[in-house]
């Protein structure tokens, strides 16, 4: 359609028309056999049979038939037959379910967060999804949080940035009318990583310094690549809830990051602004959402049911209203949905991509380069084939690896590292116990119960709990090694799965310390969603490997590892903390007037524990070994507009080829504000042979100087920068240059 047929399109709308483009319904309504207005969800999104045929989208309906019925009954009945707009969550993955986002940027390339997200979207819109919810790019640094697990860049706003425009890329294409493209909805604008102590929808209350500098440049990034959509956050912000924060959308999105796209609300996030205690109804709520700039309404009833009244009393102008309705309608044209409304969608074509071979494949070998070796004392890893392990614990006979957004993913064919290993080293040499549970009764019920029932009952819980441990030792006396595959539930992160204590359960602590006492070689596989206190399992482990939650392929790309098919080379996104009250803890904090360098008194510290992390940002290790020396630096000052280059060589000291990730860090010395005690600004992932040395080069510009100064300027201050170039956050050589 050209512009001027929608701006005809428009204007032959009414004003429910109109609002009906605003409003987001499930559609699993259009589904039921009577469409009845009179109980169920429509009751209670108090939505009238001709209001339902004047909504503008759907959430979470995937299938091509499902769509296709959907919007076939919708168009029959709707007058101006504009067609509904499919949006899904599809996290990291349709039916082949990848990494979580948390690992996939563990990866530290962009090339395998575009693969991830490409299979994912191409079996998505097969099945006939045409808006995603993704990427989240939530800056993340308390792990308490449960949905650290989806954010694609961690601790780190440069990674965020880089990760965003890859995804945007990968979801949207060039052109987003074509087969296997998307619209991309960046998610929860903004700020939501920063919820007081890790406690989902909390409180977020922030400098504007602080969500300039860390929080802001992923969203950017994002919508400087082009994302066509942006999902507002639960959080208050500064006091103001996100969905109706005027500075934020109006300001901050439209002006100053020029966002010309939809914004929708997060899931009846503009009802929950009464539960806040900033609307005192749902006609304020709608109100103050629509003059916020809230295009859409996702799952609340709140523009239904009080827009009109409000355009009518003349408080909302119906040229805001008109803005927001051409945002969509500019879309759903971009999409091509007025020339097809099935989008993507093909039958033949979905069954013949959903889950094909060529997507495990993919999915296999790209969930391989998410893996994070933490430890790995006396090379016990790479494993042999033909010796004999005993494989312990809760994960090690268990497909549920694909974390908390596979809902529609395809669990057939999944398989588990038992059968894995059985295959690869032959049953004789696999002895396999399960160990123990993941949690005990009481505190797996804990967490269902909040579902409205769904609670489980294990007769004989101690007896049972005994006997498995017992059949666990056994084995282990017969096997030289132990895999120990074990974790976090599931269930334990993702959406409303902050914990107040980010340590494996006791049962499988009680299973490790026994295992311990065997005296036989451990490596530790480890399943989760966040960083997790490791210290225990690190002391009683020779080798842990850090594998989130890997998806569909994941027992295969473990075991890729573990055999040393593939060498390791995932790099952490997040620090991994001492204690949980240690959170939030990330490597890019401030410099504080008594930084603890050495043991004295009145230092910045805690007493009981170190104040570095346990593992540190960045750190990953390889079956390679990599050496760094030799930085160099191309002039010691830099003017302006000139560039300097800093170079160091980086050399594979060991006889297997590998990859490493460089990580380039800059500290500001002394600034008008106070500056982080380093910054990530560049990195580069290479391979190198077996005893390879190269030299790697990185250019320095004065933008990767510029920061939000004293004055709230975006600028870089004249004076000494420190660089540093090494394999973690902490490790690596240095030198100092000058802006002059
Ligand atoms: C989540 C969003 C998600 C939405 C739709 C909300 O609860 O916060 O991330 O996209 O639901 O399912």
């Amino acid at each position: 359609m050209k512009k001027e047929e929608l701006v005809d399109l428009l204007q032959e709308m009414t004003i429910e028309e109109k609002i009906g483009q605003l409003v987001q319904v499930t559609g699993e309504v259009f589904l039921m056999d009577n469409i009845d207005t009179t109980t169920g969800p429509l009751k209670d999104l108090n939505l009238s049979n001709k209001t339902l045929y004047q909504v503008g989208s759907i959430l979470n309906i995937v299938g091509s038939e499902k769509i296709r019925k959907v919007q076939d009954e919708y168009l029959s009945k709707s007058r101006l037959k504009i067609p509904l707009l499919f949006m899904a969550d599809i996290i990291n993955g349709y039916r082949t379910v990848f990494p979580i986002p948390l690992a996939q940027g563990c990866s530290w390339d962009p090339n395998v967060v575009y693969h991830c997200t490409k299979v994912s979207i191409k079996e998505a819109g097969s099945a006939g999804a045409s808006v995603n919810f993704s990427p989240m790019v939530d800056l993340v640094r308390d792990s308490r949080w449960g949905r650290v697990m989806e954010s694609i860049g961690g601790e780190d706003p440069y990674l965020g940035q880089v990760f965003a425009k890859t995804m945007i890329q990968a979801y949207q294409g060039e052109d987003i009318s074509k087969l296997g493209n998307v619209a991309a909805c960046v998610k929860h604008f903004a700020a939501y990583g920063a919820v007081e102590g890790g406690r989902d929808y909390n409180t977020v209350d922030m400098s504007e310094r602080e969500f300039r500098q860390y929080y802001l440049p992923a969203y950017k990034s994002a919508i400087e690549n082009g994302a066509e959509m942006i999902m507002t956050s639960f959080n208050t912000i500064n006091g103001v809830p996100a969905s109706v924060n005027q500075w934020l959308l109006r300001e901050v999105l439209r002006k100053e990051l020029g966002f010309k796209g939809i914004v929708i609300s997060d899931y009846s996030a503009i009802e929950e602004t009464i539960a806040h205690g900033v609307s005192k109804d749902k006609k304020q709520a709608a109100y103050r959402a629509i003059m916020a700039g809230v295009d859409i309404d996702m799952m609340s009833n709140v523009y239904a049911n009080h827009l009109k009244e409000l355009i009518d009393e003349g408080k909302v102008p119906e040229e805001i209203l008109n803005q927001s309705v051409m945002r969509v309608l500019i879309l759903k044209n971009k999409l091509g949905l007025f020339e097809n409304p099935y989008g993507n969608i093909d039958e033949e074509r979905e069954k013949r991509i959903l889950k094909s071979e060529e997507n495990l494949q993919e999915a296999r070998k790209q969930t391989a380069e998410t893996l994070v070796l933490l430890k790995n004392e006396k090379e016990v890893l790479p494993l042999k084939k033909n010796q004999k392990i005993a494989l312990i614990g809760p994960y090690g006979d268990n497909i549920a690896i694909l974390g908390s957004w596979s809902i529609f993913s395809d669990k057939s064919k999944i398989q588990t590292l038992k059968e894995v290993f059985e295959k690869r080293m032959g049953t004789k040499n696999v002895l396999y116990a399960k160990g123990s549970e993941i949690l005990r009764e009481k505190e797996i019920n804990q967490i269902l119960s909040a579902d409205g029932g769904n609670i489980i009952h294990v007769e004989n819980e101690e007896e049972k709990e005994n006997e498995y441990l017992q059949q666990a030792i056994e084995i282990a006396k017969q096997a030289d090694t132990i895999v120990l595959a074990i974790g976090e539930h599931y269930r334990q992160s993702g959406e409303a799965c902050s914990r107040a204590n980010i340590e494996i359960s006791e049962i499988q602590k009680r299973l490790l310390n026994e295992l311990a006492k065997q005296n036989k070689k451990i490596v530790t596989v480890l399943f989760n969603g966040r960083p997790l206190v490791l210290k225990d399992i690190s002391e009683k482990t020779d080798a842990l490997l850090e594998v989130w939650f890997p998806g569909t392929e994941g027992a295969n790309a473990i075991a890729d590892v573990i055999f040393g098919e593939v060498n390791p080379s995932g790099k952490l996104t997040m620090s991994f903390p001492q204690a949980t009250g240690q959170c939030p803890i990330y490597y890019n904090h401030y410099q504080t007037g008594r930084p603890h360098i050495s043991n004295i008194r009145f230092a910045s510290r805690y007493q009981d524990i170190p104040t570095q992390s346990f593992y540190p940002f960045g750190y990953g290790l390889s079956y390679s070994k990599f050496e760094y020396f030799d930085l160099k630096i191309s002039s010691p000052k830099i003017t302006e507009n000139s560039f300097i280059t800093v170079s160091i060589k980086v050399k594979n000291n060991s006889n297997r080829g590998g990859k490493e990730v460089v990580q380039l860090y800059i500290q500001d010395l002394v600034a008008s504000s106070v500056r982080p005690v380093k910054e990530l600004k560049g990195f580069k992932k290479e391979y190198f042979e077996a005893y390879e040395e190269k030299t790697i080069t990185f250019e320095i510009t004065v933008d990767m100087l510029k920061f939000w100064s004293e004055k709230l300027q975006y600028q870089a201050e004249k004076g000494e920068f420190k660089i540093f170039i090494g394999p973690n956050a902490e490790e690596g050589e240095e030198t100092i240059f000058e802006l002059v």
